[in-house]
């Protein structure tokens, strides 16, 4: 699930990969590894924990080389130790692999691979792959490849090398990303385009079940599974060095929390212009929501978030009723969906394995589909009908911050396109709210003004063994965000509760040493949870409260109130959000953890 690099050039090939694996490290792994063709053999070196071991590794051994692969492993099959990282070797190591994904009939293989004599080093449903190879490979690499990923069942991106075809590197992709950059010295492939601008900005992204050939004397093809050789095109991206850079910030989490104003007026003036909601080639005509009868939002972690904030602004502004479903359990759900269902797709990475699967079964059941998506180019994008891009560049850090706000500017865009083409709302009150949504950037930049306030909270919820959120509807969904996002970095136990839902059991665990954040943001709720804010303080409680109303119930019972300037309620997330990403940030901080990095988790989860 983390990632692949591999390289066929000119340069020291170990050198290339061990710096594009760094330039992975954000995805989250667990061991890592390389495989370099020598002049005499395959050399492989591994380590457990970060990439920093495996440099060490290689400084006291170093390896050169034209042609190799580079792994880092989130573990799927197998415990985290040596034997289980990747490259994985034959047993004569001469053919050496590296695997993204899960392969499902592994242990089906396996019997049929020790039936015929073949031993096994690892738990990994890996090893299968590189066996496989072995026992196909009779002089040529890419047959012997081409054979095996015919017999596998699963999700992969594959580099293998061979000692006897020492000039040579094979790729092949099945969902999981591939990505091919044509520097001028050589080849690079890459699970991702991070490791790769530094090197070149010409890429090709491969396509599920096709398989690639690359060559020292710099030629290279691309088949299907037919071995059909196919055309790619080569194309140039606009990304450079400096988007994966921290640009001065100590983290990328921070970073991406300060990058918010700009991504979110940048995507405002690519998507309304001229005072007019512009969604370039991705809208539905007025005819096609009119067909609309139901309208799904399926996610995970925050992007799903952002389909539950989402889902008040579409129905309030088009009379419509929104379903939000996380990911995995629609997949596994009866579905009530059919040819009349627009399914929304909402994804940072585009990869996510729940949610590219959700993506599947609605386009079988003959959906019409529609990905709001960050990654350019991603699987999502080709498989959806429609794709609305958030154009905030790239996300480094696991915890998503300006991947979920311009998710929602897209979704209110959304909203209010199909508003407009439905008759639902008057012309005057869609300019209002567009309007209001270019205050934004300003109010988000006020917030970040007051960045030292949030890191004297997270002082004191440092020592924490448990934080609670809580808010009423659209707050609820913000406070669940925020409890998502203080608990993947600062490993605190922290769960959102609705105010509402307190007295029905949550309330037993308030004793005096509780700390909770509540967001009151909403007009017709806020005296209501207000009033629960009593039911928490009367047991004790020290209360963090977000909000844009001047309240004396609020302040009365508020240990510090965090102001943000007012705006309409649907879109008060955006700004309510923004403490609740600093608060996280500085307790993570404030806990010595690995902001960008959380232990355990990943950036694209591309397994199911
Ligand atoms: C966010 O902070 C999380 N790390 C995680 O919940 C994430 O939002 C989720 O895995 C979905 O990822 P995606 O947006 O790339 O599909
Ligand atoms: N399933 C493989 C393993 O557990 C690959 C995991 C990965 O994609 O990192 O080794």
């Amino acid at each position: 699930m983390c990632g692949i690099v591999g390289y066929c050039g000119k340069k020291n090939a170990t050198d290339i990969i061990i710096h594009g694996l760094k330039n992975l490290e954000y995805r989250g792994y667990d061991s890592a590894g390389i495989s370099v063709i020598t002049k005499d053999s395959i050399k492989t070196i591994k380590s457990v924990g970060k990439l920093d071991k495996l440099e060490e590794v290689y400084k006291s051994n170093p390896i050169k080389g034209n042609v190799g692969i580079g792994h880092t492993r989130w573990a799927t099959h197998g415990n985290v130790n040596l034997e289980n990282a990747h490259p994985h070797l034959n047993s004569k190591n001469t053919i050496s692999l590296v695997h993204n994904g899960v392969i499902d009939n592994y242990l089906e293989l396996k019997e049929e691979l020790e039936k015929e004599g073949y031993k096994f080093k690892s738990k990994t449903d890996t090893e299968v792959i590189v066996q496989l190879i072995d026992f196909y490979y009779n002089g040529n690499l890419l047959n012997a490849v081409l054979k095996t990923v015919k017999r596998l069942v699963g999700s992969y991106a594959l580099g293998v090398v061979c000692n006897d075809n020492p000039s040579e590197l094979i790729a092949v992709r099945n969902n999981c990303p591939l990505i091919v950059g044509f520097a001028e010295d050589g080849f690079i492939i890459s699970s991702e385009i991070s490791s790769i601008i530094e090197n070149t900005n010409k890429v090709v992204y491969m396509d599920n079940k096709e398989i690639a050939q690359f060559n020292l004397n710099n030629t290279y093809k691309f088949f299907n599974y037919n071995l059909d050789e196919i055309e790619k095109e080569i194309e140039t991206m606009d990304l450079n060095k400096d988007s994966i850079s921290k640009n001065g910030f100590e983290h990328y989490m921070l970073k991406e929390i300060f990058e918010q104003p700009d991504a979110i007026r940048n995507l405002l003036d690519k998507r309304v212009i001229n005072g007019k909601i512009n969604l370039g080639e991705s809208f539905f005509t007025a005819e096609e929501i009119k067909e609309f009868e139901k309208i799904y939002i399926i996610a995970c972690g925050t992007a799903f978030h952002a389909g539950e904030i989402a889902k008040f602004a579409i129905q309030n502004f088009t009379g419509r009723q929104v379903q939000v479903e996380i990911a995995s359990e629609f997949n596994y759900n009866q579905k009530f969906v059919d040819d009349k269902t627009l399914a929304i797709f909402v994804s940072q990475s585009g990869e996510t394995a729940d949610t590219l699967l959700a993506l599947e079964e609605a386009k079988k059941l003959s959906a019409k589909t529609l990905a709001i998506v960050n990654a350019q180019n991603s699987t999502m994008t080709k498989q959806a009908d429609k794709v609305m891009y958030c154009y905030c560049g790239p996300e480094i850090s696991v915890a998503s911050t300006k991947a979920f706000t311009t998710q929602l500017i897209l979704l209110y865009l959304l909203a209010l396109d199909m508003a407009e083409k439905l008759g639902t709302l008057s012309e005057d009150k869609i300019k209002s709210y567009l309007d209001e949504l270019k205050t934004i950037p300003e109010r988000i930049s006020e917030i970040l003004e007051r960045k030292d306030n949030f890191r004297n909270i997270a002082e004191e919820l440092k020592n924490q063994e448990s934080v609670f959120y809580t808010g009423r509807g659209i707050d609820f969904t913000t406070a669940k965000e925020g409890a998502l996002k203080l608990k993947e970095v600062s490993y605190i136990h922290t769960e959102a509760f609705a105010s509402g839902e307190l007295k029905h059991g949550s309330i037993a665990l308030i004793d005096d040493s509780t700390k909770v954040i509540a967001i009151i943001s909403q007009e017709h709720t806020a005296k209501k949870t207000a009033i629960n804010l009593e039911e928490l303080t009367a047991r004790g409680a020290s209360i963090y409260t977000i909000t844009d109303f001047d309240d004396n119930t609020i302040k009365q019972n508020s240990k510090e109130v965090i102001k943000f300037a007012r705006t309409t309620d649907f879109f008060a997330p955006l700004l309510s959000v923004i403490p609740a990403q600093l608060i996280a940030y500085y307790t993570s901080l404030a806990r010595g953890n690995d902001v960008d990095k959380p232990r355990n988790l990943a950036k694209a989860v591309t397994v199911e």
